[in-house]
């Protein structure tokens, strides 16, 4: 008996995992957080816009198509990135070693976000949270501007971060009210040093937790 209880099933060991999605504008801190947040709470990071960027550097059509569509800062289509998303979660495997999974930049539309909640239940896996990093539209196009210096991404100029500012307004800010209504979204000030806003981040795990 005592054997059974010590040996998970594939189910109940993904009920106890945490999963976060971390959201924001372009340049408010996904990535920057996510790499203090997979540290200390030994999660596993899932950026779609780096899975992109995998696609586009193999040169085959899928990045050719997300390259013209992300430097002229709109989004790829949603059957496009669900498609990457799933077969990534699918390499990991269920038993993969971490406590979870963050994902940066996924969910960013409503049908998106429907996906991802069925994913989930087909795994038996659920969101805990959605962290949404707030930050001021003057303080996003300084922050990208900065990296672009050299950052070699070519979405980083001003007229793409225009475009991707109102991608955002327009086709991302939907899911937060979507993961408002499901009573799991976390609003966190994203302005201030690296380090506070990593504190805030920090608290609101833990209170999930
Ligand atoms: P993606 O790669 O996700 O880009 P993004 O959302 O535009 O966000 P960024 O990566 O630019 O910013 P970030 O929030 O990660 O900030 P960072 O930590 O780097 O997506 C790129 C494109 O791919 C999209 O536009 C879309 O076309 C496509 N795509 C991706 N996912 C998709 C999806 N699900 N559906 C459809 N299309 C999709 O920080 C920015 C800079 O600021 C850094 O230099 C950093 O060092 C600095 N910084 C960070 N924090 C601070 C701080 N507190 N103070 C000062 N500087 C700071
Ligand atoms: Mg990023």
């Amino acid at each position: 008996m005592e054997m059974e209880s010590e040996i998970l099933s594939e189910s109940e060991s993904n009920s106890k995992k945490i999963n976060i999605i971390i959201c924001g504008a372009p340049g408010s801190g996904k990535g920057t957080q996510s790499a203090f947040i997979i540290e200390k709470y030994n999660l596993q990071h899932v950026s779609t816009g780096e899975l992109l960027r995998q696609e586009i550097a193999k040169g085959n059509e899928l990045g050719k198509k997300a390259d013209a569509l992300i430097s002229n800062g709109q989004l790829v289509p949603d059957d496009m990135i669900i498609h990457l998303l799933e077969k990534k979660i699918d390499k990991l495997g269920p038993n993969h070693p971490k406590n979870g999974i963050i994902l940066d930049g996924f969910p960013r539309t409503v049908n998106q976000a429907e996906a991802l909640e069925n994913l989930c239940s087909t795994k038996n896996a659920k969101i805990d949270i959605l962290i949404d990093l707030e930050v001021d539209d003057e303080e996003l196009i300084k922050r990208i501007l900065n990296r672009g210096k050299t950052s070699g991404r070519n979405d980083d100029n001003l007229e793409t971060i225009r475009k991707r500012l109102d991608v955002y307004n327009k086709q991302t800010k939907p899911v937060l009210e979507f993961y408002k209504n499901l009573g799991k979204y976390v609003g966190i000030d994203g302005m201030g040093t690296m380090e506070e806003i990593f504190e805030r981040i920090s608290k609101a795990i833990d209170e999930i937790k």
